[in-house]
């Protein structure tokens, strides 16, 4: 085995629409404002079903989209930053769920980023151990854990899965990965904190909502995902011009036009559907993927470049040759 390929992808969206106008009934923010500064038109929201329940969706579909036994499956990893619970960890849920008895399952936290890095982690993981099928995911609720009344991170988020199966390859597709943490700004984006207090019996349990300094990650992401993007390039040997399609997380629409600048590319190199679900963190770049191969944007032999930023501070790119 020399590689692995990406034979399958899913989404899975939970059906309710909050729009821009509906949030401006929540809290002091417009619908103006929140397409102008970001993009987002709108973004979906789950009211029954948590982060595992979307993540066995996409698990399901996979398999049966390529009539694959879950058995067969040796590998799952979630990337997510709202997990159903601390453990059992939702990788673990979805196997349960599934029935993938022989697979090895855990979850990684690299927010935003976490997609990237768990293809990454998948495809080291599968050579080293000569490992057939793996089932990656980025799954969010982070509706859940966000206060609705702070408009200043409210407005940009919303919920969903994606995720791909991977199959040993003989020929190479995944070209080069590049992963990158940031810790000392750990500080710029928090979310469910949780206290330690010095009287051990009035730890009250609860974890604290979303916080984010947008100005710094916004900064943070104009800088780093450039670097990010042509350093992995440089590693699989290519340059700017030979990558077809330049896959970002969908966090902000300003951010996705930057990069483009930055890197002299045109903007139809960029997919976007952030207008539709708004910022799905770890399955954000999972979502967009599914999106792309469905709508079979990428001809064999096509290069794309797909890049996270987000919580840690983190930063990730992936190349991979269809
Ligand atoms: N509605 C109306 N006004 C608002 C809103 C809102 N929802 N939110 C903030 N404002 C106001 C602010 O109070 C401020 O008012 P002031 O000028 O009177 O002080 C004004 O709008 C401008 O605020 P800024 O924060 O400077 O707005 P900015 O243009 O930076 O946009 C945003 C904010 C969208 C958050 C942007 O900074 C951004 O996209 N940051 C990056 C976020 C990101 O990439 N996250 C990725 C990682 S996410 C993860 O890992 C989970």
């Amino acid at each position: 085995m020399k590689d692995i390929e990406i034979v399958a992808s899913a989404k899975s969206i939970p059906s309710k629409i909050v729009t821009n106008e509906e949030l401006s009934n929540l809290m002091d923010t417009s619908d103006e404002w929140i397409q102008k500064r970001t993009g987002i038109k709108k973004r979906h929201i789950s009211t029954i079903k948590n982060t595992s329940d979307l993540a066995s969706d996409v698990a399901m579909q996979l398999l049966n989209k390529t009539a694959t036994q879950a058995s067969e499956i040796d590998l799952i990893i979630v990337a997510t930053m709202s997990p159903d619970n601390m453990t059992p960890a939702t990788a673990a849920m979805v196997q349960g769920a599934i029935g993938a008895r022989r697979a090895i399952a855990f979850d990684i936290s690299a927010a935003c980023s976490g997609f990237s890095y768990a293809i990454a982690i998948a495809h080291d993981l599968m050579v080293s151990n000569n490992l057939k099928k793996a089932i990656v995911i980025g799954s969010e609720v982070l509706s859940k854990m966000l206060n609705w009344h702070d408009r200043t991170t409210a407005v940009l988020f919303g919920d969903g899965a994606g995720g791909v199966l991977l199959n040993a390859s003989a020929h190479q597709h995944l070209l080069a990965h590049e992963l990158q943490t940031f810790g000392e700004l750990g500080n710029k984006l928090i979310a469910g904190h949780t206290k330690v207090e010095k009287d051990f019996t009035a730890n009250d349990h609860v974890f604290s909502t979303f916080e984010m300094d947008g100005r710094e990650v916004y900064r943070f992401a104009t800088h780093k995902v450039p670097d990010s993007i042509k350093l992995a390039i440089a590693k699989a040997k290519l340059n700017l011009n030979q990558i077809d399609y330049y896959l970002l997380h969908q966090a902000n629409v300003r951010i996705i036009k930057s990069v483009a600048r930055n890197l002299k590319q045109p903007l139809t190199k960029f997919p976007v559907n952030i207008d539709e679900y708004g910022n799905t963190a770890a399955a954000s770049e999972a979502i967009l993927l599914a999106e792309c191969m469905k709508k079979n944007l990428f001809k064999k032999g096509d290069i794309i470049s797909l890049s996270g930023f987000g919580g840690g501070l983190t930063a990730a790119t992936i190349i991979y040759k269809f």
